[in-house]
């Protein structure tokens, strides 16, 4: 088998995720148009050379006739993608309703939703059935793509069924399971109706990675707490077989942010913005408009700083850009498909010109907004204020200044503190997290992973043999 530019491969992966990282627009009953969604997991993915990697999941269209089915797979089929069409029904009671109005709540601790009580017990179990049929959906589309050697690598909450199904359809298929948001406590956890079977099906999965060590911690505990199987240092234990659990942290493409920023359009913008904010200082935070991003929380504490040094006042701007997500009202699909992805240039160069960035989520899984702001400051040096309830915490916290975003009297402190630290301090913070953000990249975190997995079913191999 070889690449596209001729060079051999040695394995193909089947990435499966609920999006596919494009964004497809209808331009007639058989003709669609197509834009890659440059995002991490894309960018990641692009850079490792070992293996071809194969797209499969929903395109985040409704397409209800055959015609149009064909002529998208067939445009998908080119960039290397392959839908699961999903219809409405379906993406309304497992998208809409199991994965962001139930999972994602509870897994950034949020809770499960508080309606009356009969009312929820009937959606949890009808929006349940069709988060399994969706992923049995998955399932079928990966079986029928899949060839032998094949690794099939799983991500996120929207997926945590899939695992389980494919072992169902071939024991021997390689199935590597990523989560990208956090896990939560198993106290938390063990909140949910579905709680077992999910971790059953995350558990058929060869090989669960997290973000960071305590979500796999979390994770395993759930696992001996609620179904009584063993925790071992390499992961969960049931009746001989393991399950390897491990964290690997996710990065960026930190080189496509740092060319970047020396192309024409970004210095561009970067005098304009600079001209336009001359004589202020600049914060900013960039977030999707979630629950779990804490921007009421972020604007209450910059009215504090302001409320509590008011020599700032007019020497300070704080930008905060909102890209909406997740709504199914018809209007702000529009809306959120034009800002979905805000213009990269644009977006490396208000990184650039920013002072003090301010990532103060109530949880989240890593939070790569922190690491694309550090890849982009090493000419200004500014300084990362970051919520110790981000993923990314763990990776940047010696450099940022850490904060508890709830509570709104020390993230006012700490906009003071990053505001008027000294030149030679703020030198030494961004050293740090540059080196990590540089050396700790989405194509290391994806090589990294997808080794790993050939690694755990070769040593399964052996151990069964023994
Ligand atoms: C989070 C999830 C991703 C998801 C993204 C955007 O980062 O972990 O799986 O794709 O949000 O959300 P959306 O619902 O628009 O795909």
């Amino acid at each position: 088998r070889e690449r596209l530019d001729g060079r051999p491969c040695r394995q193909r992966l089947l990435v499966v995720a609920n999006r596919l990282p494009v964004s497809a627009v209808r331009r007639g009953e058989d003709s669609w148009s197509l834009e890659i969604s440059a995002g991490g997991l894309v960018s990641a993915l692009l850079g490792v050379k070992e293996f071809e990697a194969r797209w499969i999941g929903w395109a985040g269209v409704n397409v209800p006739d055959e015609v149009g089915q064909k002529a998208l797979t067939k445009a998908l089929a080119e960039k290397r993608c392959i839908p699961v069409f999903l219809d409405e029904e379906i993406v309304h009671q497992y998208y809409n309703g199991y994965c962001n109005n139930i999972l994602w709540p509870l897994f950034h601790y949020l809770g499960l939703p508080q309606e009356d009580r009969l009312a929820t017990t009937r959606s949890f179990q009808s929006q349940f059935a069709a988060y399994k049929k969706a992923n049995q959906m998955f399932a079928d589309v990966v079986n029928d793509n899949y060839e032998e050697g094949d690794v099939v690598w799983c991500h996120d909450y929207h997926l945590m069924f899939l695992p389980k199904c494919l072992k169902e359809y071939n024991i021997k298929m390689k199935v590597g399971w990523f989560l990208h948001t956090p896990f939560p406590s198993s106290e938390i956890h063990r909140t949910l109706p579905s709680r077992s079977e999910l971790l059953r099906s995350v558990l058929a999965a060869d090989l669960v990675g997290f973000h960071t060590y305590d979500y796999a911690r979390h994770f395993v505990s759930a696992c001996t707490r609620i179904l009584g199987l063993e925790g071992t240092p390499e992961g969960v234990e049931d009746q001989g077989r393991l399950t390897r659990v491990a964290a690997f942290p996710i990065g960026i493409d930190s080189d496509r942010f740092i060319r970047a920023l020396d192309a024409s359009p970004v210095q561009d913008n970067i005098r304009e913005l600079a001209e336009r904010f001359k004589g202020r200082k600049v914060m900013l935070g960039v977030d999707r408009l979630d629950m779990i991003k804490g921007i009421p929380q972020k604007i209450l504490a910059f009215e504090k700083f302001l409320e509590e040094n008011p020599d700032w006042r007019d020497k300070v701007v704080l930008l905060q850009i909102a890209v909406p997500t997740r709504t199914d009202v018809p209007e702000y699909q529009k809306l959120t498909s034009q800002d979905r992805s805000l213009d990269f240039h644009a977006l490396c160069a208000l990184y650039a010109i920013t002072d003090v960035a301010l990532v103060t989520s109530l949880r989240d899984g890593m939070n790569l907004v922190s690491y694309e702001f550090v890849a982009c400051q090493d000419t200004k040096k500014g300084v990362l204020i970051l919520s110790e309830f981000a993923g990314a915490a763990q990776s940047l916290g010696a450099g940022a200044i850490l904060v508890n975003p709830w509570n709104i009297t020390e993230v006012a402190a700490s906009i003071a503190q990053a505001l008027n630290m000294p030149a030679d301090e703020r030198e030494k913070r961004h050293k740090h997290n540059f080196a990590h953000v540089t050396s700790h990249t989405a194509q290391e975190w994806a090589e990294t992973f997808v080794s790993e997995l050939n690694d755990t079913v070769v040593e399964a191999k052996l151990r069964t043999r023994q």
